[in-house]
């Protein structure tokens, strides 16, 4: 317990081919899949991590089937409707990351009101990323950046590493110590670019609607058995 990561994300895939397995619609498995986000985060409250962040809807997922995309979207708004009041109760602080603009307005209003609700709240923060891409998220600091230099508020020597996190979507969460992947791809799919620079890697094969508490102490264990050098040798850490 002295050695939990304060941040961790997750990639949850596999809810199509989990759904494909027992002859269902791919949605099948997105309305499962909202029964795992329960779990694990009742199981990240209970084990006292600080940070989650879960990957929902990329960027690229707009290109889905318009079947597909509108099912998500109306699960995403009914979920979120439906979870506020227990997650509020919980001292769960809500976020948001991604392209909001993209969203139906009524999603968008859904969101807002989640935040606002739960900004207050001191637990567990619970950051979504919906409709985001870490390369659209560097894009946008980089803008902002320069809309700062052209204004005189930042000088160009100023910029580093610290100044260009405050510009993320991610602003004041420290980065995950570990990301963990289900459904056996191994690719990071454009989720946190520069703020998984160091993290630990834990790739499963349990897709996300059967992923449990028990996946995710497993994946905590790992994290602890492995040694973080940061560049350095192991005679430098110990
Ligand atoms: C992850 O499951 C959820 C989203 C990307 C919205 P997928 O829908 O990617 O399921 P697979 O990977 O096709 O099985
Ligand atoms: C990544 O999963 C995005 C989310 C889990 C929300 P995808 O299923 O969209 O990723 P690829 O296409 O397999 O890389
Ligand atoms: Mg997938």
């Amino acid at each position: 317990m002295t050695r939990l990561p304060k941040h961790i994300a997750i990639i949850m895939d596999g809810n199509g081919r989990w759904a494909k397995d027992q002859g269902q619609d791919r949605l099948f498995g997105h309305y499962h899949g909202v029964v795992s986000v329960r779990k694990i985060v009742e199981a990240a409250t209970e084990i006292g991590i600080q940070y989650l962040t879960l990957y929902a809807f990329s960027t690229e997922n707009w290109d889905r089937p318009e079947a597909e995309v509108t099912g998500l979207m109306t699960l995403f708004v009914d979920t979120i409707a439906k979870e506020v009041p227990d997650l509020h109760k919980n001292n769960i602080k809500l976020q948001f990351i991604g392209n909001l603009n993209m969203l139906p307005d009524h999603a968008k209003k859904a969101l807002a009101d989640a935040t606002t609700q739960t900004a207050q709240n001191t637990g567990l923060t619970l950051v979504i990323a919906l409709s985001y891409s870490g390369r659209w998220e560097l894009i946008e600091a980089t803008k902002s950046i320069a809309q700062k230099v052209k204004n005189g508020e930042l000088a160009v020597e100023a910029i580093n590493e610290e100044v260009f996190a405050e510009n993320l979507a991610t602003k004041g969460i420290p980065d995950p110590e570990l990301m963990i992947r289900t459904s056996g791809e191994c690719r990071i799919s454009n989720f946190l670019l520069f703020q998984l620079a160091y993290a630990e890697f834990y790739f499963t094969e349990t897709r996300w609607p059967e992923f449990r508490k028990e996946h995710l102490v497993e994946a905590l264990l790992q994290y602890q058995s492995r040694e973080r050098r940061f560049g350095k040798t192991s005679a430098q850490v110990q």
